[in-house]
C-alpha cells in the first residue's frame, strides 16, 4: 500500500530531449530542474520517463509508442497528473489526456501554478492571474469534458476553477479589469518609490538564479525572516526591508523572484513587475550558487534578462554564495566602474558576510555626491529642501549675502531634483549638475 500525497498530485514526468541538447549532461540537468519544479509545485514524483527522440510529433509531441508507455506508467502508479517538460499545443495536451486518462500539464502551466501558489503581494497575485488568464485563453477550445474536473491540484488553482468553461468574452472582461487594477497598484508603488528617492534612501536589490540563496542572504542583511525554503521560487514577490547590515545607513533592500531557465515568454512579461525594485535599484546584488556546477550558465541567463529589462547601468556586486559547499575561502575581488565587485561567502555559515558589508558600504557612499555651491537668497525654498533631506554638510554666508553650501546627496536624488523639482529649483540643480559633468545619462531614463 502507498501513501497518497496530501494534495493528490501523484505525478509522472515526461522529459523529451529537444534538438538543442547536444550533450547528455544538458538533458540530465534540465530533467533534474524540471523535477525540482514539480516538487516545488507540491507534486509527488513517481517516475520520470525520458524520450530521447528528437523530432516533435504532432499528435502527442512524443511518438505514439512513448505515449503508450506513459499511459501504462500512469495506470501502474495510479498517477493523476502528467507533467511534460515541453511546450505542448492545446491539441497535444488534449490528445495525451485522452490517452493517459490523467491531467496533463506542460512546463508553462506548471510554472504558472508555482507562481500562483507563491504570489503574496496584491500586485503579484494580479500579475499571476493575468498570466494565467492569458495562457488559458489559448486553451479555451479544449473543453474539459473528457476528464473529471477536480477542485484544486496543480494547474487547477486560481482562475482555472471558475473560468475554464466561461467564454472568451467573459475572460477578456476579467483581463481588462485586472489590467485596470494593476495600473492602480503600480501607480501606488511608483509613489512609494518616489518618496523613497525623495528621502535619499538608497535601494539595493537582490537578484539571482532560483535557489542561489537570495532569501537566506536577505535575512542576514535585514535581520528578518522571509520564507526561505529549499524550493524553487520560494520568493515570488519582491519584499522591501530596511537594510540593517550597516548601522545608521539609510538603505533598503529588496528580494526578487528567482530566475529560471526557459522562462516562457509570457511569464517574462508578467514578472517584469516583480523586478521593478531591481530596475529602480542603486546597487544590484547578484547572488550566485558557487557550488552549482552550472552557475556560469545561470549567470549568463540572469544578465540576459537584466539586459532585456534594460537594467544595465546599475553597479553590481556579485556574491558567490555557498562557499561552505564549494570549498572556497571568503574573498573580495574589487571591481571598477563597469566591473562588478566579487565576494565569496556563505550565507549559511556567515563566513565572508563582513566582506560583503564592506563592499556595500563603499558602494553606497560612492554613489553619494557632495557638491559645494553658492545659492542666492532668492532660492530659499531649495535651501529648505536640502535641510529637509538632512543633506547640508556645511553652510556660511558670503559677502554678497548668498548662501555657500556643501550638500551631499545620492546622485539619483540630484538627478531627480533636476528633473522633477519646481521650475526654478529644478533649473538651478540641473545647471549645477551640468557644471560638474553629472548630467543624467539618458539611457537610464527608459525604465
Ligand atoms: P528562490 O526563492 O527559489 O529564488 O531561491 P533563493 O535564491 O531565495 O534561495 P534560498 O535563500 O531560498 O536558498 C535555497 C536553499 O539554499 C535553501 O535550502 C538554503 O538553506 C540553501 N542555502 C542558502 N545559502 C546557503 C549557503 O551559503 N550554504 C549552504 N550550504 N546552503 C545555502
Amino acid at each position: 500500500m502507498f501513501e497518497r500525497s496530501k494534495r493528490g498530485d501523484r505525478a509522472i514526468l515526461l522529459c523529451p530531449a529537444p534538438m538543442e541538447y547536444e550533450r547528455r549532461s544538458d538533458h540530465e540537468e534540465h530533467m533534474a530542474e524540471f523535477k525540482e519544479l514539480a516538487v516545488s509545485a507540491g507534486a509527488e514524483v513517481l517516475e520520470v520517463l525520458v524520450s530521447t527522440r528528437q523530432n516533435v510529433e504532432s499528435k502527442y509531441y512524443v511518438g505514439s509508442g512513448k505515449a503508450e508507455e506513459l499511459a501504462d506508467l500512469v495506470k501502474q502508479h495510479e498517477a493523476d497528473l502528467v507533467l511534460v517538460d515541453a511546450p505542448l499545443s492545446p491539441v497535444q495536451e488534449r490528445n495525451l489526456e485522452r490517452l493517459v486518462q490523467a491531467r496533463v500539464l506542460d512546463r508553462r502551466t506548471l510554472i504558472l501554478d508555482i507562481f500562483s501558489q507563491r504570489a503574496r503581494s496584491y500586485e503579484g497575485q494580479l500579475q499571476v492571474e493575468l498570466a494565467q488568464l492569458k495562457h488559458m485563453s489559448t486553451r479555451l477550445v479544449r473543453g474539459w469534458t473528457h476528464l473529471e474536473r477536480q477542485k484544486g491540484g496543480i494547474g487547477m488553482r486560481g482562475p482555472g476553477e471558475t473560468q475554464l468553461e466561461t467564454d472568451r468574452r467573459l475572460l477578456n472582461a476579467r483581463v481588462k479589469s485586472l489590467n485596470a487594477k494593476l495600473e492602480k497598484v503600480m501607480r501606488q508603488r511608483e509613489q512609494g518609490r518616489r518618496q523613497r528617492k525623495k528621502s535619499g534612501t538608497q535601494m539595493m536589490a537582490l537578484v539571482g538564479y532560483t535557489n542561489a540563496g537570495k532569501s537566506t542572504l536577505f535575512n542576514i542583511l535585514t535581520d528578518s525572516k522571509v520564507y526561505a525554503k529549499d524550493q524553487l521560487f520560494a520568493t515570488l514577490d519582491p519584499t522591501v526591508r530596511q537594510f540593517t547590515g550597516i548601522p545608521g545607513s539609510q538603505a533598503v533592500i529588496s528580494d526578487t523572484v528567482g530566475f529560471v531557465r526557459d522562462l516562457p515568454h509570457e511569464l517574462v512579461a508578467a514578472f517584469r513587475a516583480t523586478l521593478q525594485e531591481a530596475m529602480d535599484a542603486d546597487v544590484l546584488i547578484h547572488v550566485i550558487d558557487d557550488a552549482n556546477p552550472e552557475h556560469r550558465e545561470h549567470m549568463k541567463e540572469v544578465y540576459q534578462v537584466l539586459r532585456e529589462l534594460e537594467i544595465e547601468n546599475v553597479p553590481i556586486i556579485e556574491v558567490y554564495n555557498k562557499i561552505d559547499l564549494s570549498g572556497k575561502q571568503p574573498q573580495w575581488v574589487e571591481g571598477g566602474e563597469t566591473v562588478p565587485d566579487k565576494v565569496w561567502l556563505s550565507s549559511k555559515s556567515g563566513a565572508g558576510v563582513d566582506l560583503l558589508l564592506k563592499v556595500i558600504e563603499e558602494r553606497i557612499h560612492s554613489t553619494h555626491v557632495s557638491l559645494r555651491f553658492t545659492l542666492p537668497m532668492t532660492e530659499a525654498r531649495l535651501r529648505a529642501q536640502f535641510y529637509e533631506l538632512d543633506a547640508v554638510n556645511e553652510e556660511h554666508i558670503d559677502d554678497g549675502g548668498n548662501w555657500c553650501l556643501t550638500v551631499e546627496l545620492p546622485l539619483a536624488k540630484w538627478h531627480q531634483m533636476a528633473k522633477t523639482g519646481e521650475g526654478a529649483d529644478a533649473a538651478f540643480v540641473a545647471d549645477l549638475l551640468k557644471q560638474h559633468d553629472l548630467e543624467q545619462d539618458d539611457t537610464n531614463q527608459n525604465w
